[in-house]
């Protein structure tokens, strides 16, 4: 598209009423700073999905102190129980409020434990973990970016 278009289409878009401002999905959500994309919730699934993140990071210690102690063991242990057997204790009920590409990187996510938990079996080196660890992180980090879970009056909506 020459640039010209571009930007009058932005010209265009600005100054059309009802375009510019993406139709907040609340209004108390108008002003707020916090850009990140909306899930609603009923409060039972997003504790089950906080709940399956506190996991998250509990087993990122246990890999973390199972490296830098040598203890190949127990950081394929910590590796595993975050797998997709973890995913898989989700209720269908708590999954289907989650957004596809959510539980895509989810699925994703969990797949990689799986794979840490493989290669340390297999090799039992700590410095390969680290590395599959600090880009698994990544999607951690690419996750909060992106997405919040809200309760209120759109959540509440939700079949418990
Ligand atoms: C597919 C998306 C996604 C992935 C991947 C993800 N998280 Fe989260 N996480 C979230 C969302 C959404 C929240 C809630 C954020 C909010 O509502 O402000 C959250 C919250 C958390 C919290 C706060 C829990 C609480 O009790 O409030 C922790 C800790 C956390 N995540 C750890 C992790 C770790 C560690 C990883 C990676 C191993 C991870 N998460 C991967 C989406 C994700």
């Amino acid at each position: 598209m020459p640039r010209y278009t571009i930007v009058l289409l932005a010209v265009t878009l600005a100054f059309t009423p009802g375009v510019r401002a993406d139709a907040p999905e609340a209004p108390h959500m108008a002003d707020d700073p916090d850009r990140r994309a909306v899930i609603p919730m009923n409060p039972a699934g997003r504790d089950v999905v906080l709940a399956e993140m506190r996991m998250f990071l509990k087993g990122v210690q246990q890999i973390a102190a199972g490296l830098a102690d040598d203890d190949i063991e127990t950081a394929a242990a910590a590796a595993r129980s975050l797998g997709l057997g973890m995913a898989e204790t989700v209720p269908p009920e708590v999954a289907q409020q989650l957004p596809m590409e959510f539980r895509q990187l989810g699925r994703a996510t969990h797949a990689d434990f799986d794979q840490i938990a493989m290669d340390l079996e297999a090799m039992g080196d700590s410095r390969h973990a680290l590395r599959q660890l600090g880009d698994t992180l990544n999607k951690c980090v690419a996750c909060h970016a992106t997405w919040r879970i809200e309760t209120g009056d759109l959540g509440r909506g939700l079949r418990p």
